[in-house]
């Protein structure tokens, strides 16, 4: 574990918050979009978290947090000075070697958007062109919209409620940009009942996907197996995976494990 000072927190929306911490080694420059980082918050917890932004050489290391517990309030509450600790990076984060001419298509709901974005600027600096379908319930809970858009080529927000751009699902919008784009190819993040939908929209379309999910987790390193899925490891096999893997995961948008390991349905929506 390294123990890095926080050297500023920025608030992104209504819930989320990022945390930049400056790290001390060169290997995070090998970070790959969409592998995790476990952060620990002393005293409290240790958790898993996508990286948002990598910059520099150490890099500068942001990581994008919705509090909705213990150790995510914990973390939206930091301040510049204050210690945390960070390994990894850990996983299989979104294959973005893809045929020449592939217009990569990002799916984000929510804080998911802290998975995809460093993968969606990845990607146009490989020289694929990008279209970002960026979701949330209201404006205010919006996530790198801003940033979505002057970082690619088109850019569709869409709320629940209506309070900015299209109103109802982003998955509403997907059959439509699926048709229009030349070679599409979509990598998505957000509650599963959404990335559902997408898998749907996606197969109907017959466009490659790749979703990034989401488990308990302690270790980080495939060894405790509180992340398992239907037999997948989510922190060692994924949390990257290609829809043609999705497919044999039962337990997919349809139960999760908890603390103890026991299995509970999911809800409408994770988190
Ligand atoms: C690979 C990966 C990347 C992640 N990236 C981010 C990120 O970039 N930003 C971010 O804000 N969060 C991210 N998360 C989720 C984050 O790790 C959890 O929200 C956090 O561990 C919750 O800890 P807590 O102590 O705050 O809440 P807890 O008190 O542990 O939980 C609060 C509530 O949320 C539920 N819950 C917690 N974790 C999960 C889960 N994985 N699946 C379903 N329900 C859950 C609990 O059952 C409980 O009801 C990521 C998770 C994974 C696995
Ligand atoms: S978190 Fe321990 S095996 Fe995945």
């Amino acid at each position: 574990v390294e123990v890095l000072k926080v050297l500023e927190t920025v608030k992104e929306s209504e819930i989320c918050t990022t945390v930049l911490v400056r790290t001390a080694s060169g290997h995070w420059s090998s970070l790959s979009p969409g592998q995790f980082v476990m952060v620990w918050i002393p005293g409290i917890d240790e958790v898993p978290m996508s990286v948002s932004s990598l910059e520099g050489d150490p890099p500068i290391i942001g990581i994008t947090v919705q509090g909705i517990g213990e150790a995510t309030n914990a973390l939206c509450r930091l301040r510049t000075g204050d210690r945390i600790g960070i390994r990894g990076p850990y996983g299989r984060g979104f294959d973005l070697a893809l045929p020449k001419g592939s217009t990569v298509v990002g799916v984000s709901g929510g804080v998911g958007s802290a998975s995809t974005v460093l993968a969606m600027e990845r990607a146009r600096e490989l020289g694929y062109r990008t279209v970002n379908l960026v979701g949330a319930r209201s404006s205010s809970l919006l996530v790198f919209a801003e940033r979505f858009i002057r970082n690619s080529d088109l850019t569709i927000v869409a709320t629940d409620d209506g309070s900015r751009g299209h109103s109802g699902y982003v998955t509403d919008l997907l059959p439509e940009v699926l048709s229009s784009e030349k070679r599409p190819v979509i990598i998505s993040c957000g509650p599963e009942v959404m990335m559902r939908k997408v898998m749907e929209i996606a197969d109907e379309a017959s466009v490659r996907c790749q979703l990034s999910l989401e488990r308990y987790m302690k270790c980080g390193v495939g060894l405790c197996d509180s992340c398992s899925m239907s037999g997948r490891r989510v922190c060692q096999d994924g949390p990257v995976f290609d829809i043609s893997e999705v497919r044999e995961l039962s337990e997919f948008a349809s139960s999760h494990r908890d603390r103890s390991g026991r299995s509970v349905p999911i809800g409408e929506c994770v988190r």
